[in-house]
């Protein structure tokens, strides 16, 4: 693994590796005696909003004993037109990595190639490596493995989110059924391609059913806020509250990526009393990302 640009790219032992040494990293917080990323500089480079990805990426890199660079894309000649692959020819030649947050996903598939150096997908259109791996330890650390586990995504399933989840799921054989509105399910193609148990309804209820986890996500993605009123409209009848957790495997756990729209997607109550697990998958981030770079420095290093 020389880059974490998709779950689509891992392997289930990619997966399984990131997992055991986000716990370890977890564990050994401020305890570390290696600073992989010592002498490093990093950047983050970012053409959409964030507050979860960009702190944890921001101290992460500095709890490795590296710098990081913010970078939004609007302030650099990026914004201006230069194109990504002379963005990350520069790049490459001064910085040692870069997260990159972004529209399409070819642009940090691009960045990997042209600048040579680890590039992490921080968000696209199409995936949420990130988050999604921070979820699967945070569910881990709750229940002990993911053997057995079903997960019910309900609201955009054709949003990066929910396509992460469709490739964790192929690649670590657990059980997940997306509940959305017709116009909102991810294409046929894409769960061919994938594999693995997936279902797709547009009843939450039916989601809901048995489910371990009750996982949701914003119904306007950033990028998309010209649709908001149309999309509104359409997710009405899928928010996650106590009449849907009602129907969930008792002690089912609610997970939310955030940021989270009260009164949208989840209702006020349901996220109080789901706190604790959705602010402990914000907190995994940080654990995660740690995990991932280190990796990705250790396998530099050896096919140097
Ligand atoms: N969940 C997530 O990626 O949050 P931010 O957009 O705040 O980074
Ligand atoms: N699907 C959301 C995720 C936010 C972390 C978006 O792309 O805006």
């Amino acid at each position: 693994m020389k880059h974490l640009l998709s779950i689509e790219s891992l392997t289930a032992q990619d997966i399984e590796t990131i997992l055991g040494d986000t716990a370890v990293m977890k564990s050994t917080r401020g305890q570390h005696d290696e600073h992989p990323l010592r002498h490093q500089c990093w950047a983050l480079m970012f053409s959409k909003s964030s507050t979860r990805t960009r702190v944890s990426f921001e101290v992460g890199i500095r709890e490795l004993g590296g710098d990081a660079l913010f970078l939004a894309a609007a302030d650099i000649q990026l914004g201006r037109g230069e194109p990504i692959r002379d963005t990350a020819r520069v790049m490459g030649r001064m910085l040692h990595g870069a997260v990159i947050r972004t529209f399409a996903q070819k642009d940090v598939e691009d960045f990997a190639a042209f600048s040579g150096i680890p590039t992490i997908n921080a968000l696209t259109d199409e995936e949420h490596p990130c988050q999604i791996l921070a979820d699967l330890f945070s569910i881990r650390e709750t229940r002990g493995s993911l053997d057995g586990l079903r997960v019910a995504f309900i609201g955009d399933g054709d949003c990066n989110v929910a396509r992460s989840w469709i490739w964790a799921a192929a690649r670590c054989g657990f059980e997940l059924t997306i509940a959305a509105p017709p116009k909102f399910q991810p294409p046929v193609e894409l769960l061919e391609r994938a594999g693995g148990k997936v279902r797709l309804t547009s009843d939450p209820s039916e989601a809901a059913a048995g489910a371990d986890v009750l996982y949701t996500d914003v119904w306007v993605s950033m990028g998309k806020e010209e649709e908001a009123a149309y999309r509104l409209a359409q997710f009405q009848g899928y928010q996650i509250n106590a009449e849907l957790v009602a129907l969930a495997t008792p002690g089912a756990l609610v997970m939310h990526c955030l940021p989270a729209y009260r009164g949208k997607e989840i209702d006020e109550a349901t996220l109080e009393a789901h706190a604790d697990t959705i602010f402990r998958q914000a907190e995994n981030r940080l654990h995660t990302q740690k995990a991932i770079m280190a990796c990705l420095v250790k396998n530099a290093q050896r096919s140097c």
